[in-house]
């Protein structure tokens, strides 16, 4: 059955991924519900929970917004068990709101490492996103390029295609550039990258197609969109650069989730995490070309063929901290 897609004011209606044979307790079927901003396919992973367990997983699509607004609304009604998101800007906005229980699970500090869950144990990161440099190799030598900070360099004026500031992926970058250099200087790299673009853009995939055009140099995308796209179109002219390897390390961000305060059954929804961070791990991140976070977990061999890299070390909780900064850093330096 194909997940559905469901608007914010339609009632719930739950999508589940398998019709029939669910296991029960006391006559009752065990179902986990997650409300989702993950809008990508992960189907088999969660298949294959119900199949290991006999928990159902039932779905309600939105915007991650969308999807925060409607927990609250909902407040101790709610039908989330689970809200799951991209970025750690997303789960940090919601612990910071309150939806959220603290979770003791021995199995889910085992398998996340510590900067990539809440240091209060609210959200954990599942899957790991690498935000990164993209070039066209017949406008660009690698070793022409080095940091995120330096594409605000003058050579690079009318070169840059950029995700747009409005982009919770954008925002987190530019916090990982205030926690580590500042805020003044922060702001002069955002105004020289705001300064060097040839176009901003709404989503990765079209900054990767207008890099393989040649319609720009250079870009800044999550890597799993430069994988989805190379598997429709092998032969697309674009590369990848694993940025700021003689420095901080390149900005490595999470999708994640976290077991909502007033949910029906926080002990089936922690059981459904610990899933997802070990046994499911492999199909969890397979489902969207991520990197795994449980480091006992190998990337599939699309994504491997990137390459090894160094990560940056900050705290994906810091996105979170520092997202207000980072939006009034692009307002100040004029980053649309
Ligand atoms: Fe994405």
């Amino acid at each position: 059955m194909k997940l559905r897609h469901l608007p914010l004011v339609a009632a719930l209606v739950v999508t589940s991924l398998l019709a029939a044979g669910c296991a029960s307790v006391g006559g009752q079927d065990q179902v986990v519900r997650v409300y989702s901003a993950r809008q990508y396919d992960l189907e088999p992973a969660f298949q294959k929970f119900f199949q290991e367990t006999g928990i159902k997983v039932e779905f309600l699509y939105g915007t991650d917004a969308e999807l925060r607004e409607r927990i609250k609304a909902e407040g101790k009604d709610t039908l989330a068990d689970v809200y799951m998101t991209v970025d750690a800007g997303n789960l940090a906005t919601a612990a910071k709101d309150g939806m959220f229980q603290p979770l003791d699970s021995t199995v889910l500090d085992d398998a996340v490492p510590k900067n990539f869950r809440d240091p209060e144990d609210r959200w954990f990161g599942l899957s790991e996103r690498v935000r990164t440099i993209i070039y066209n190799p017949d406008k660009v030598k690698p070793s022409e390029l080095s940091t995120y900070e330096d594409l605000a360099n003058l050579k690079w004026k009318g070169r840059l295609c950029l995700r747009r500031s409005t982009n919770v992926y954008t925002q987190s970058l530019v916090a990982s550039l205030i926690a580590r250099d500042g805020e003044q200087k922060a702001t002069e790299v955002v105004k020289g990258w705001a300064d060097n673009a040839a176009d901003m853009f709404n989503n990765d995939v079209e900054i990767v197609n207008n890099v393989g055009s040649g319609r720009c140099d250079v870009g800044i995308v999550n890597h799993y969109y430069l994988a989805r796209v190379m598997q429709e179109n092998p032969d697309i002219n674009v590369k990848l650069f694993w940025a700021n390897q003689s420095t901080s390390g390149v900005h490595v961000n999470i999708s994640g989730a976290g077991v909502t305060r007033y949910a029906d059954n926080p002990d089936l929804a922690q059981k459904l995490l610990e899933w997802l961070a070990t046994d499911g791990q492999q199909e969890f991140v397979n489902g969207n070309n991520e990197y795994p976070v449980n480091p006992d977990v190998k990337p599939d061999p699309l994504i491997a063929k990137f390459g090894e890299f160094k990560a940056d070390s900050l705290d994906a909780a810091t996105f979170g901290e520092l997202n207000p900064e980072a939006i009034k850093v692009m307002a100040d330096a004029g980053y649309e």
